[in-house]
């Protein structure tokens, strides 16, 4: 299969590509020898799609460092790319392997609703677009937590508000969109008069705005959050294309508490 008939067959499966998604590297006319599906095309993903073999990676944050989202302009980069991206460029030219970005496609298909499942919060309230807002029964902030952090397995979360408060109505901030660039999507959020948020990844713009707003946090962190949804995206792709080898590479965290 192609990499052009393979964009053919996600956008049967799953949608249109948007704006952002689709080959950030490589040739459409190339034929896949094996599949990476990866947060991000980091040193250690790339790596494991060449010890597989594999000639396409599919990530689901930009190639680029600085990514597309920041402001080009502030680094004089319209001449020549960044350090990282340079560096990440090289490798997979060395290596002959393509890159393959679905974002939003992901995220709706799996990511959100994956993870809403672990953490068993049940059928939405809200649920448009990126949106998702959930009702639990009652429980106490420091019990909310610490179930967060036993049912995804992580050694720790970062918490926000008082232990013994009720957490109630949760607003859903998976994945990076509790950063405070994404502050439209968190206003429309608070809208629905949530009393805690649980997010990937937040800043503390966004922690400021919480802590004026009397509302809880639970961070589970950003790649952390999506892992299980890309996780079962790779199992998904797997039974669908039956021959082609399909691998989800993950990646530790990058930083260590003190
Ligand atoms: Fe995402
Ligand atoms: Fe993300």
């Amino acid at each position: 299969m192609t990499i052009r008939n393979f964009i053919k067959f996600i956008e049967g499966w799953l949608g249109k590509l948007n704006f952002e998604e689709g080959l950030l590297h490589g040739n459409t006319a190339s034929r896949i020898k094996g599949i990476t599906v990866c947060w991000m095309a980091t040193e250690k993903t790339i790596a494991s799609a060449v010890k597989r073999r594999h000639n396409l990676v599919i990530v689901h944050e930009d190639l680029l460092f600085p990514p597309g989202y920041a402001s080009s302009d502030s680094a004089n980069l319209t001449e020549k790319p960044g350090i990282v991206s340079a560096k990440r460029i090289a490798l997979l030219q060395e290596n002959s392997i393509s890159v393959l970005r679905l974002h939003s496609l992901t995220d709706r298909h799996f990511v959100l609703d994956t993870l809403s499942d672990i953490l068993s919060l049940g059928e939405p309230l809200v649920k448009k677009g990126l949106q998702r807002v959930y009702e639990i029964k009652p429980v106490a902030m420091e019990k909310f937590a610490a179930d967060i952090r036993k049912k995804l397995g992580v050694s720790h979360v970062r918490v926000m508000g008082n232990p013994s408060k009720k957490v109630k109505r949760i607003g859903g901030l998976w994945g990076g969109v509790g950063l405070s660039i994404n502050a439209g999507f968190i206003n429309n959020i608070l809208a629905y008069k949530i009393d805690t948020a649980v997010a990937g990844e937040v800043d503390e713009y966004t922690m400021r705005a919480f802590s004026d707003m009397g509302i809880g946090m639970v961070e589970i962190g950003h790649e952390k959050s999506e892992e299980p949804g890309l996780m079962h995206f790779a199992d998904t792709l797997k039974e669908k294309l039956k021959n082609m080898p399909v691998h989800y590479s993950g990646d530790k965290e990058s930083w260590r508490l003190l």
